[in-house]
């Protein structure tokens, strides 16, 4: 009897790697980016990502100093590395973010992010994958991930030098981007 339900067992495995394998080999599963992310897709990334980082993150706080001069280093790095994704002060989405198969989040127009100072630096430092949200590790040191955990975590609240810095730096929206196109939503993030 035990011998049957094992066999049973396994050939209920075995046809779930053929089905999963006739899948993906007949284009059943969608490869396309200009798509909106199925529930189930959404849970087990999130679900993923948030016990990848419970158990990785640590609980590390900021150890550089609150000062204009980190501040604005953070908002350089910003500019040149990440607002091509996340957009600028105006919160105006650029060609690509607006392209990207999970749409990065918009920090100046919703949210600064307000989770631990590990978490934004492991996400920064790792990225996450199967997201556009690339690993900095490799290119940035330990004092730049911070500078820009720093400047994240007070967008919204910037000291007069840094703020006028920041409202300094050039929308990435190009003309186009800020049409809505015929079917489209207009604000990727609301879909
Ligand atoms: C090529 C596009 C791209 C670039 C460049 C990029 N990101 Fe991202 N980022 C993303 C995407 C997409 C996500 C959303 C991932 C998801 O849905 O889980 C993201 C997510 C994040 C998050 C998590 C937000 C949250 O609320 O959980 C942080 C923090 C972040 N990025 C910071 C940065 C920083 C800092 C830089 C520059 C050093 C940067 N990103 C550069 C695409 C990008």
């Amino acid at each position: 009897m035990i011998r049957w339900m094992a066999a049973g067992a396994a050939l209920i495995v075995v046809l779930g790697v053929l089905a999963a394998y006739a899948a993906l080999s007949f284009g059943l599963v969608p490869a396309n980016a200009d798509a909106r992310p199925s529930a189930f897709e959404r849970w087990a990334a999130r679900t993923s990502l948030d016990a990848t980082i419970a158990r990785e993150a640590g609980s590390a706080i900021n150890p550089l100093p609150l000062t204009d001069e980190n501040l604005d280093a953070g908002i350089r790095l910003y500019a040149s590395n990440c607002m091509v994704c996340h957009a600028a002060s105006d919160g105006n989405s650029s060609n690509i973010a607006s392209g990207l198969y999970q749409h990065p989040p918009r920090f100046a127009k919703f949210s600064a992010p307000d989770d631990p100072d590990s978490e934004i630096y492991w996400k920064i430092a790792h990225g996450i994958r199967l997201t556009g949200m690339p690993a900095f590790g490799g290119s940035l040191n330990d004092t730049q991930i911070w500078q820009l955990t720093m400047f994240l975590k007070n967008m919204d609240k910037l000291p007069p030098g840094p703020d006028a810095l920041w409202k300094k730096q050039p929308s990435v929206a190009s003309a186009k981007s800020k049409q809505p196109k015929p079917g489209m939503p207009s604000n990727p993030d609301s879909i």
